[in-house]
């Protein structure tokens, strides 16, 4: 029986591909310089951007991890009744709570040689959540990669039956096309045999909606604050964050939830790490994240598109949140997508090197056009 001390059964890459301050600079440059003021949801998720984000899941408001969590116990034996032991691979599992409903099912069952491969940008909570999981679970073993997953990771390994999870409607955060790009370059790592999890929030009435993003008690308007805290702390910024209220609300046009960062009197800042002045009129707003609520039409559009047939859905009795089962496509469709790619990154590298060599030829003038 395999008995190891926990240590021997933890392995942590990264940091590997996270954003550098390079990356920070720029991405918070073309943010604040926008016309719609915007920062990406991702910088959300420092120690305490992660500590507010648990709250969150507790408050009353928040039905979406209470929907999940109930969808994942009525549906995990059937999840998992297929699988033979292999990788399950959560992207962004933050506190890596939900996925304990699986691996008891698996435990249940005897079915102990799983290796969970949790990946997050957030290092610490990573290891935190991957040491108590290795405590409850004493034959687990764990591959923790820090990494950011809307990029290359190159360490997923490839040698075992993989099921790729993706909780909380994360997907809902990424636009249109971004969530399409990111879904390819998941079907693109999987085998025909490996699956996807896919949880996903469903359009609902307003009254429902905007509540679990204006909780009673202010967390997520902390949540959202502490975003101006970080970019304070690493750009040597000086956002008053009591100059901004939280405002999140249902676009239905857009079938998304907004939040937003509102000034509540004429901002300016200094972001000195960026040698740059912002300021901002009484009532505009920066936009630091969307989450989109998918009709089942809509869901399956974007599936098909990414590359994806759907095994089942999952749903709670008010259909308000569900859970998708996906494998990869096989279609001649899908081969022709990968080709068609792969031609035009072939045909953007050709271009760049052709723009590099002909800057390269360019005369310099010291004054006036190049
Ligand atoms: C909304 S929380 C969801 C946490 C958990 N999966 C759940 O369902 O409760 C998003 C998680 O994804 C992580 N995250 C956000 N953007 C990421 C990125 N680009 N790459 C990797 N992890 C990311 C955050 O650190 C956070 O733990």
């Amino acid at each position: 029986m395999y008995n190891a001390s926990s240590t021997d059964r933890i392995e942590i890459v990264g940091p590997t591909n996270v954003t550098s301050m390079n990356e920070f600079r720029r991405d918070i440059l073309k943010g604040l310089t926008a016309s719609q003021k915007f920062i990406p949801s991702k910088y959300f998720y420092d120690a305490c951007g992660s500590n507010l984000f648990e709250k969150i899941c507790l408050l009353p408001e928040y039905y979406l991890t209470r929907m999940e969590l109930s969808i994942l116990k009525d549906s995990a034996s059937a999840i998992m009744e297929n699988f033979q032991g292999g990788d399950l691979i959560e992207l962004g599992s933050g506190a890596s709570w939900k996925v304990k409903t699986l691996l008891n099912v698996a435990y249940q069952s005897s079915l102990i040689d799983i290796r969970y491969i949790p990946i997050d940008v957030n290092e610490l909570v990573l290891k935190e959540a991957s040491k108590e999981l290795l405590s409850e679970y004493p034959h687990l073993k764990v591959l923790g990669i820090v990494a950011d997953f809307t990029k290359k990771i190159e360490k997923i390994p490839t040698e075992r039956e993989k099921l790729f999870i993706l909780f909380g409607s994360t997907i809902g955060n990424f636009h249109e096309k971004e969530a399409i790009t990111f879904l390819r370059n998941i079907a693109q790592l999987m085998e025909p045999n490996d699956r996807f999890l896919l949880g996903l929030d469903m359009v609902k009435p307003r009254e429902v909606l905007e509540p679990a993003y204006n909780d009673t008690q202010g967390v997520t308007s902390e949540f959202n604050k502490n975003i101006l805290s970080v970019v304070n702390r690493k750009l040597d910024a000086n956002f008053h964050l009591d100059h901004f209220d939280h405002y999140a609300f249902f676009d239905s046009e857009k079938s998304q939830m907004e939040m937003h960062l509102r000034a509540n009197c004429k901002i300016a800042a200094e972001i000195k790490g960026l040698n740059l002045h912002i300021t901002m009129e009484k009532g505009e707003t920066i936009r630091t994240e969307i989450s989109r609520k998918f009709t089942i039409r809509r869901a399956e559009a974007m599936i098909a598109e990414a590359g994806f047939v759907i095994k089942r859905w999952f749903f709670d009795p008010n259909q308000w949140f569900s859970l998708i089962e996906l494998t990869r496509s096989t279609s001649d469709l899908w081969k022709r997508h990968l080709n068609d790619q792969l031609t035009q990154r072939r045909a953007r590298k050709e271009n760049l090197r052709k723009c590099k060599f002909a800057n390269m030829k360019r005369p310099v003038r010291m004054h006036g056009k190049v």
